[in-house]
């Protein structure tokens, strides 16, 4: 099966958990994208969603679908979003199209957290793709020299501003060995807005070839 063709599949079976008369909470990227078109044939039945992005913003008004602030109508049911890499604990690298902070926020003011893969998205061990994280634009060199202290290689994503005003910093060279860990030291740098790291709050479950797979203990 096509890539495309297994994130429209995860897509549709994560449909299938969106509860009548919601707010559903959406994450950004070409998973969610079918998602958000799938959402679009049952809008009569929701009564809108909280949005992770302006990309996605603009693809669930252009169904017509009612797009409200998270604090107007948070916390929320269902967060349904995708991910870069994912772990066998659920645990993800996100932040690929560089909408990570409000991914993140919606993802902890939901109840429970969705995320639509395709199979390539899986790995052992976190950190291949490399980590993106959001910094205040003046603190870009501190954050970086911070990084590079801890073996990181910090790559400047030049020329991408986020929905939020802020710059991306991708992080490569780290085999991910305690993302718990990681997110939590990453989080003390002085102008990180958020890192890509869903560790501390993974994925409630995740939908693969169609399966839902609930979350694994350690
Ligand atoms: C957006 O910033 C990301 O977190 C996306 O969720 C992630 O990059 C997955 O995107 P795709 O579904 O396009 O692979």
């Amino acid at each position: 099966m096509s890539r495309d063709a297994q994130k429209k599949l995860a897509a549709e079976k994560a449909l299938e958990f969106v509860e009548d008369g919601s707010v559903v909470g959406v994450g950004t990227g070409s998973t969610v994208a079918f998602f958000i078109d799938g959402l679009a044939r049952m809008k009569s039945r929701i009564e809108g969603a909280v949005s992770s992005s302006e990309q996605s913003t603009r693809q669930l008004q252009s169904h017509g679908i009612p797009v409200f602030d998270l604090n107007a109508v948070g916390p929320l049911k269902l967060y349904v979003d995708g991910a870069d890499e994912c772990d066998p604990y659920n645990r993800l690298i996100k932040g690929g199209g560089a909408a990570l902070t409000r991914e993140k926020i919606i993802a902890a003011a939901s109840d429970r957290f969705i995320c639509i893969i395709d199979e390539a998205k899986q790995v052992e061990l976190l950190g291949k793709f490399p980590l993106p994280v959001e910094v205040i634009p003046m603190a870009r060199s501190h954050v970086a020299r911070a990084i590079a202290d801890m073996d990181g290689l910090p790559v400047w994503r030049e020329g991408v501003v986020t929905d939020n005003g802020n710059w991306i910093l991708d992080v490569h060279n780290w085999r991910i060995q305690d993302p718990v860990g990681l997110e939590a030291k990453l989080n003390q740098i002085v102008g990180v807005v958020a890192n890509g790291l869903f560790a501390a709050r993974p994925a409630d479950e995740v939908v693969i070839n169609g399966q839902l797979r609930p979350l694994r203990k350690l």
